[in-house]
């Protein structure tokens, strides 16, 4: 097996910067990124790394920043066709366009096809990891997967389970949901680098056999993971309330059947109370944050300083087709946005690390990607520093890499990733 060395500027995350500061990241402006057999064999300075890498090839990368492969925590790939419809918020936006678009996936051909489109767009961003809802189909599930698999990506999903408060073609029922989850599980789940998440669509959509079904799921397929929405929107909490009124409060109808956990992953959680902080906290589960949704159809401002004081591990996510974008660039730009209108610096630091690292954690799938670390599986892509006149002009300008890493942050989008490895493969060629 042939031996790489990757060399350029690179930077990557040991740690969350907000907790570790300046020892949370590494920082190589000549760097070199050594691949034996999909793997990281070693990153450091170029001059100290290469003399112990002699039979390596080595590939150089100029005016590239070289970062881990991107990683969205939360998106549905059958509503790539619904991507920026018009005019409503969460709960008519549900039944105007998504579920329409959904009851297509009854047909395996059409989820072949859209599975293709979804993965190629994913990878020309940049995103190479990501946790993705199916569509109630369980033949949606089968379609992603086998086209994951053919790309060789790290990627999570799973069949929506949805029996009530959805059209009649769109719902299944407690034992079909059960069942046909778990011959997923059973055909997909540790296959390669593929994951399988239990994934109830939110609590309106689930009747609480279905959901204390989903429980039993989990319960019986270790390392599987949970993966829904909460607190979107206020219409949508106060539904909840009127479905469940023995509950407390939203996650509530979710801890009664034991859906919290390490693995567990919560869409959105714009309008939690402390209380649902706390308990996200202490029951280690995760959120993703979604800013070009919650801004897209209106529904709130994350409170990313109320995950932090909380110590909630958050990740970020398009949230395809609520979102408007597939760029993690895009969603970072956005993100930054949503935290200045409410008086909160998210630094470019702390923006990548959210977007490699740290989705990593919120998967808990740290152990294999989301850093150069020694033996993680090779993901990674180059950014362009001159993608476009106006990036390289301004770049120009920088006189420090956390200015430079701002302007690329903010100004960046599909066009400024140049090329994509998937465990040290080519995936994407830069054109320019
Ligand atoms: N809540 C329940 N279903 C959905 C969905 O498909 N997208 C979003 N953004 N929120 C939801
Ligand atoms: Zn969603």
């Amino acid at each position: 097996m042939s031996i790489v060395a990757h060399r350029g500027e690179m930077l990557h995350f040991l740690d969350d910067p907000a907790q570790h500061g300046d020892a949370a990241w590494q920082y190589f402006p000549d760097g070199a990124l050594v691949i034996e057999q999909g793997h990281v064999a070693a990153c450091g300075d170029a001059r100290a790394v290469l003399p112990q890498w002699r039979a390596a090839e080595v590939i150089a990368h100029p005016d590239c920043l070289l970062v881990p492969g991107l990683v969205d925590t939360h998106v549905h790939y059958p509503q790539c066709e619904i991507i920026a419809a018009y005019g409503t918020q969460l709960l008519d936006w549900l039944q105007r366009y998504t579920f329409p678009a959904e009851a297509r996936f009854h047909e395996r051909a059409h989820a072949d096809r859209i599975s293709a489109i979804f993965l190629d767009e994913l990878l020309r961003n940049g995103t190479t990891t990501a946790l993705v809802f199916g569509s109630v189909h369980a033949q949606s599930v089968d379609a992603f997967f086998t086209a994951a698999a053919a790309r060789n990506l790290r990627m999570i999903c799973g069949k929506v389970m949805m029996d009530r408060n959805a059209p009649a073609q769109l719902c299944d029922t407690p034992q079909t949901s059960f069942a046909d989850s778990q011959a997923l599980i059973d055909r997909w789940h540790g296959k390669g680098r593929l994951g399988y998440a239990v994934t109830p669509r939110f609590a309106p959509t689930s009747s609480d056999q279905q959901l204390q079904l989903a429980g039993q799921l989990l319960a019986q397929n270790a390392g599987v993971h949970l993966h829904t929405h909460i607190a979107e929107n206020i219409q949508e909490c106060e539904w909840v309330a009127e479905l469940f009124p023995a509950c407390a409060d939203y996650l509530a109808v979710y801890e009664q059947y034991q859906l919290l956990g390490r693995r567990s992953l919560f869409a959105h959680g714009l309008h939690l109370s402390e209380r649902e902080w706390a308990r996200l906290s202490a029951c280690e589960a995760n959120v993703a944050f979604c800013p070009t949704s919650n801004l897209f159809i209106g529904s709130g401002l994350f409170a990313l300083q109320k995950a932090d004081a909380h110590g909630v591990r958050v990740g970020f996510g398009t949230d395809i087709g609520g979102g408007d974008s597939f760029s993690l660039l895009r969603t970072i730009n956005e993100a930054y946005k949503v935290q200045q209108l409410q008086q909160n610096n998210l630094s470019p630091l702390r923006s990548l690390y959210l977007a490699t690292l740290g989705g990593a954690r919120a998967l808990d799938l740290h152990q294999s990607i989301g850093n150069f670390t020694p033996g993680k599986e090779a993901d990674f892509i180059t950014l362009k520093y001159r993608a476009t006149p106006l990036l390289e002009f301004r770049i120009a300008t920088c006189k420090t890499l956390l200015e430079k890493l701002f302007v690329l942050l903010m100004l960046g989008d599909d066009r400024t990733v140049g090329g994509v490895w998937i465990m040290g493969k080519q995936m994407k060629t830069d054109a320019r």
